[in-house]
């Protein structure tokens, strides 16, 4: 049976890197067999401009229908004076919690190739391959009441960090089976030296850890988390964190393996339907310029095609492609380091093709 894929291109690179992975999954089922059907939609600003809305109802409609989602980057500068409910990062966060996306995926795996692409010392990297798992539909990101008003004569700004034990639970479950397949080290990561939510968070976690005794849970409080992960990356296997935490220490992840332009990532709700997206933002610097790197967007295809579409061997095949790229010396921009040529987006792009028709 066919199945559906939503390509939601967005703003800045977003339709640059997203057109990409149309060319990819376009030449999948050209010559590799794989049935998908694509169709494309909008958001964000591009929402925006068209129809007042970052999240337009048919928009929401079509994600609910289909069995994938690919999603671009979203947010500018020229919407940056927007109200908050309108921003296009609304249509993000609404796709989000619409669909109960409630567990983020977020690997950081360092590529031999690009050791001296990151920041830090090659040795305290090298190998480097950590999983954040990131709470996404819920804590402070969505904590009511929030806003900003008048107390006593006083403008005043305030949020809710608020998180119930079912929501700690199953993102917790799912951060468990991820270790389970993985290195079964599982470090969980709060505040509760001050905050009572993550005190519950520590609870429920440590709950859970007696129906997975093969994995070994650990501790740790945020700010020695972000410490530890620039300090010494490597201890770490999977991570599990609430949503603003994860969002904070998941680009922290990301700058080890020397770029964020890299890193795929999943979005998943309770059956393992799923939104893919590249860890990094809409780079509005760089957009309409063919400089931008796709292979974070062409990552994000091949979790989507093994985690939402059953579609393991071409999966692996998309990321022997990427791997092969890199080890051929193609490099964009951001990950090129002095003296090596770099291509542009669009090149990449053909180069991941001809090195899928390779194999
Ligand atoms: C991310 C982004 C988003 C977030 C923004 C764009 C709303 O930073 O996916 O990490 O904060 O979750
Ligand atoms: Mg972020």
């Amino acid at each position: 049976m066919t199945q559906e894929v939503l390509l939601l291109p967005g703003d800045g690179i977003g339709p640059e890197v997203t057109a990409q992975a149309a060319r990819v999954l376009d030449w999948m089922i050209d010559n590799a067999g794989v049935d998908l059907h694509l169709s494309e939609a909008l958001v964000g600003g591009a929402a925006i401009e068209a129809t007042g809305e970052p999240l337009p109802e048919g928009t929401l409609e079509a994600a609910r229908q289909a069995d994938a989602i690919l999603l671009g980057a979203v947010g500018g500068p020229q919407w940056d004076a927007l109200p908050m409910a309108q921003r296009p990062e609304k249509g993000l966060l609404g796709l989000r919690s619409e669909l109960d996306l409630f567990a983020n995926l977020r690997p950081a795996i360092l590529y031999p190739e690009l050791a001296e692409a990151s920041s830090l010392k090659a040795e305290v990297v090298s190998g480097l391959d950590i999983l954040i798992v990131r709470e996404l539909t819920g804590g402070i990101y969505f904590g009511q009441p929030r806003g900003i008003e008048e107390r006593d004569g006083v403008r005043t700004g305030f949020n809710t960090y608020v998180y119930s034990e079912p929501e700690i639970e199953r993102v917790g479950r799912v951060a468990f089976e991820t270790a389970m397949k993985r290195g079964k080290t599982l470090c969980s990561v709060d505040k509760a030296n001050v905050l009572e939510v993550t005190v519950l968070w520590r609870e429920v976690m440590n709950r859970l850890s007696a129906e997975y005794p093969e994995v070994e849970l650990t501790h740790m409080y945020v700010d020695n988390a972000a410490m530890q992960l620039v300090r010494n990356p490597k201890q770490f296997d999977v991570m599990v964190t609430g949503n603003m935490f994860g969002d904070i220490l998941s680009d922290c992840a990301a700058m080890l393996t020397g770029s964020i332009g890299m890193l795929p990532s999943a979005s998943l709700d309770v059956n393992g339907k799923g939104m893919y997206e590249p860890v990094h933002g809409s780079a509005p610097d760089i957009a309409g310029q063919d400089k931008a790197n796709p292979l974070a967007t062409l990552l994000s295809v091949a979790m989507m095609l093994r985690h939402s579409l059953g579609l393991t061997a071409p999966a692996d095949r998309l990321e022997r492609a990427v791997q092969s790229v890199l080890a051929d010396g193609h490099r964009t921009g951001d990950i090129a380091t002095a003296g090596e040529s770099v291509l542009g987006t669009q090149a990449m792009g053909d180069a991941v093709i001809a090195a899928l028709a390779a194999q």
